[in-house]
């Protein structure tokens, strides 16, 4: 797709979308603009979009079998993508990463045991924890010259604890738009090896880095520090196919994975669903032409918002970001709560984004702002804002 193509604002009302119908439920207010969950307002590449059509229009929707053309787009896509090479055999197929996630902290906890994580973080991250009888050990992350950095220090207090078993790593880091650096990754590794301590590697976002910037998959940093790792990766957010529910979680060591894929018996979770199999298997074959523009126009759009909050809304200051399509806003100049901001910006800018304490300790005073659409809809929204708080 050309810059024009995403550009095109398109019409998501009446389309069961969570994002645009659900607004009103929840905001109670019409007319809302949208930027708060995280699914992109841009079309799926045409040849997702052929293949699915092809598929609807065949009329049978049974049972999903042979799945070779899916496991090989994915090798060859991270071998194209992160330069490593993985055997068909290492991936499991997932209704999803957050219930990846979720399986995962199942089969290698025991009630009562700790999952260390890195907030502020994608909220599910503490639901999945909780809701499995486990307990959060939180290593904040610290935030220096309006950058996200790792406390290292504090995450091997985490790592040494006898109870925690798993890290879970968001790789790159939503909200705060870190690409963690080869060094970062190596620290950990050694960190979590010495510990005993699993590590989950959520790269959902790892496709959506911006130009100039390139994501390391830990698998990678894995193989060469001889660490079992978990590898949860989708083309959910990377192709904007979140709904058709599908993701892929690498395993490389038989054990782990063999545990795993016990845990997706006993949950009855076998075959695909057949349009997330297409699709999926269409956006890795087809679509690396298109994700280039996009990281381009991504790139471009951040660019855009942190300039026009510079300028117009100088008490808000953009975290120094390196990829993903959401921004983490530092609002404390303001003096007001994230959720007062978040009402009044509903209320009297018509323009929803997501308060930044609903991501854990250190997002508090913050805002998170999803720019993953066209120009003139992230235009309107950035006004919307500027007209509320100036
Ligand atoms: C870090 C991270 N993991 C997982 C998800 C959601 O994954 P899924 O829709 O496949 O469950 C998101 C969505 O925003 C995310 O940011």
């Amino acid at each position: 797709m050309t810059k024009v193509e995403f550009d095109k604002v398109i019409d998501r009302y009446n389309t069961n979308s969570y994002k645009w119908d659900e607004a009103k439920k929840f905001f109670g207010e019409k007319n809302v603009i949208p930027m708060w969950v995280a699914d992109m307002d841009f079309e799926s590449p045409k040849q997702v979009q052929e293949v699915l059509t092809k598929r609807a229009k065949h009329g049978v929707y049974g049972y999903a079998g042979d799945y070779e053309e899916y496991y090989k787009s994915i090798t060859q896509w991270f071998l194209n993508r992160f330069g490593i090479s993985i055997e068909k055999e290492w991936i499991s197929i997932t209704p999803g990463v957050v219930p990846a996630l979720n399986m995962i902290i199942r089969t290698f906890t025991n009630p009562g045991d700790k999952v260390v994580l890195q907030s502020p973080v994608y909220p599910p991250f503490f639901d999945a924890i909780r809701k499995n009888g486990c307990h959060v050990a939180n290593n904040v992350l610290k935030r220096s010259s309006n950058k996200y950095y790792i406390d290292f220090d504090d995450l091997e207090i985490k790592l040494s604890d006898s109870r925690a078993k798993l890290l879970l790593l968001c790789s790159p880091h939503n909200p705060v738009g870190r690409v963690w650096s080869r060094e970062e990754l190596v620290k950990i590794a050694k960190l979590c090896k010495k510990h005993g301590v699993l590590i989950v590697s959520d790269e959902i976002h790892s496709d959506l880095t911006f130009i100039n910037e390139q994501h390391i998959s830990f698998l990678q940093i894995a193989t060469e520090e001889k660490v079992p790792t978990i590898l949860c990766t989708s083309a959910a957010k990377t192709f904007n196919i979140a709904g058709l529910q599908i993701s892929n979680v690498i395993i490389p060591d038989e054990f782990i994975r063999e545990e795993f894929k016990n845990t997706l018996k006993a949950n009855g979770i076998s075959k695909p669903n057949i349009f997330g199999l297409t699709a999926q298997t269409a956006c890795y074959k087809y679509g690396e032409p298109w994700l280039d523009n996009l990281r381009h126009y991504l790139t471009d759009n951040y660019l855009y918002l942190e300039d026009y909050i510079q300028k117009n809304i100088p008490q808000i200051k953009v975290t120094k970001s390196e990829g993903t399509f959401l921004a983490w806003l530092d609002i404390r100049e303001t003096s007001m709560s994230s959720n007062k901001i978040y009402t009044k910006l509903i209320k009297e800018g018509k323009v929803a984004l997501l308060p930044g304490n609903r991501f854990g300790e250190g997002g508090e005073g913050f805002l998170r702002i999803n720019f993953g659409c066209p120009r003139e809809l992230l235009d309107r929204g950035l006004k919307r804002i500027s007209k509320v708080l100036t």
